[in-house]
């Protein structure tokens, strides 16, 4: 398999020593990365450091002509499979959105047929300034995605969104826009990120209804009317699979969760309109699109992931988290000594991911656990439901079809009451389940009017 090629535009400001930690993390992944540096960037970080980390030539002027016989910005802009913007400063930003091109970088920006994916970093009175919005909201209609900044205390001293969304942020945004289906149409340069990409923002265009859409039941909501939205504007974490725990480095603890309704549920609210945060344990599924998706291994991992992912709206905990992890699991493979005598295992329990969220000061408005459950599913939904502090358990009642199916029945188990559905397809399930969240947040966060 190739792996993925990613032209890196670094701006200058500040944050431009964080795009230095999101190269390694790309080349650790494996990624190709060519890093294409501003004057302004050059400030901040030094080519021969992103030369160093990336293995490749790092490019900074347009009228090199050496550079250009080797190969030319064209080309250069090309060859990528998706361009990074990171740092993107407002200068930056408002030269893409003016279509301007007098360096290197913006000349690349214009030409690329690919899709970009820009990450901003500015002082907070820059990023809410109205001019800034304005070329963020072009940017965005001419299908760049644009994340988010972070909000928090910046170099400035001044506090407010603006900072630099963290690389491993970058990095799954980019994982995400990378596993999209290809562009649709227009764009810059004739080439657009799919709509279908969102970043964790609040104000973004609503997803391509132009997905392929199998076995719609009648009576589903259709969420692929372009004007049915329900979630949007919200945000939505989902965690979903199983979680592997090691042993030693070749064995681990796991269970049978094929994350199917997990990844159900998250392609269900990026239809719908939400902006999906999925934190995956290990399984072997596609991410859907529109959805930004962190791949963990462990309970502790998704635990943190979790954290990270925080303030959300609604948090869907779907995950089939394993109760224990091997208290000290060996670094080397464990060998049978031959004796036949029980091999001692010592267990130690995992961080309750969901209770913890419940206790959270960041606990999402809406609260949502899963409970596969073989015999008394609604008591032991209800037991459940009080607790971990959650507001709503669905209870899975997996007597007749264990896990790894293709439907299930549900119970919707709340303080309020009791709300029980037929056995359904999963994507249904998924569908229906949008639904009521959508009315649930809406009453609990009324939407402003326009
Ligand atoms: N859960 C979690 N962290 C854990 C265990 C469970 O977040 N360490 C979440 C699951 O994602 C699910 C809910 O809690 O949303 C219920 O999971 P379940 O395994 O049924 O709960 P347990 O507390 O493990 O109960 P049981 O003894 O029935 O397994």
């Amino acid at each position: 398999m190739t792996k993925p090629r990613i032209l890196m535009i670094i701006g200058g400001g500040i944050a431009a020593y964080k795009s230095i930690e999101l190269v390694r993390l790309l080349r650790k992944a494996g990624y190709v990365v060519r890093c294409v540096i501003t004057r302004a960037g050059e400030q901040f970080v030094t080519p021969l450091t992103l030369a160093a980390l990336s293995e490749n030539k790092v490019y900074t002027n347009l009228f090199d002509l050496k550079d250009e016989v080797e190969m030319g910005h064209i080309q250069l802009s090309r060859e990528a499979d998706l361009v990074v913007v990171a740092p993107a400063t407002a200068d930056l930003m408002a030269k893409m959105a003016g279509g301007i091109a007098d360096d290197l970088a913006t000349t690349l920006l214009l030409a690329t047929d690919k899709p970009v994916l820009a990450a901003p970093a500015m002082n907070v009175r820059m990023w809410l300034h109205a001019a800034t919005q304005r070329n963020v909201a072009t940017l965005r209609g001419d299908g760049v995605t644009v994340m988010e900044p972070d909000e928090g205390e910046m170099a400035c001293g001044e506090f407010g969104p603006g900072r630099l969304p963290e690389p491993a942020a970058i990095f799954a945004a980019i994982k995400a826009a990378l596993s999209s289906p290809p562009p649709l149409a227009g764009g810059v340069g004739g080439g657009t990120v799919p709509s279908s990409v969102l970043p964790l923002s609040s104000d973004m265009p609503s997803p391509s209804p132009s997905r392929q859409r199998e076995g719609d039941l009648s009576g589903q909501p259709d969420f692929a009317d372009e004007d049915h939205r329900p979630l949007y504007g919200r945000r939505i974490l989902i965690t979903a699979g199983p979680t592997h725990e090691p042993i030693d480095p070749v064995r681990y603890i796991a269970n049978r969760s094929s994350g199917k309704q997990g990844f159900a549920i998250a392609a269900a609210a990026a239809e719908a309109g939400a902006e999906v945060l999925l934190i995956a344990g290990p399984v072997e599924l596609p991410t859907p699109p529109g959805v930004i998706r962190v791949d963990v291994e462990t309970a502790v991992e998704m635990a943190a992931e979790v954290e990270q992912g925080l303030p959300v709206d609604a948090a869907i905990m779907v995950a089939a988290v394993a109760d224990w992890r091997a208290a000290d699991p060996a670094g080397q493979k464990i060998k049978k000594d031959g004796s036949g005598q029980v091999a001692p295992l010592a267990l130690a329990e995992n961080p309750d991911i969901l209770a913890g969220l419940a206790k959270s000061p960041h606990r999402p408005t809406l609260l949502i656990g899963f409970a596969a459950e073989t015999n008394d599913v609604v008591a032991h939904a209800e037991a459940k439901l009080a607790r971990k502090g959650c507001d709503w358990i669905v209870a899975n009642d997996v007597a007749a079809d264990p896990m790894g199916g293709e439907s299930n029945r549900v119970h919707i188990v709340s303080k309020t009451g009791i709300d029980s559905w037929d056995r359904l397809p999963k994507h249904a399930v998924a569908r229906k389940l949008m639904e009521k969240i959508a009315d649930e947040l809406d009453a609990r966060i009324p939407r402003q009017p326009d």
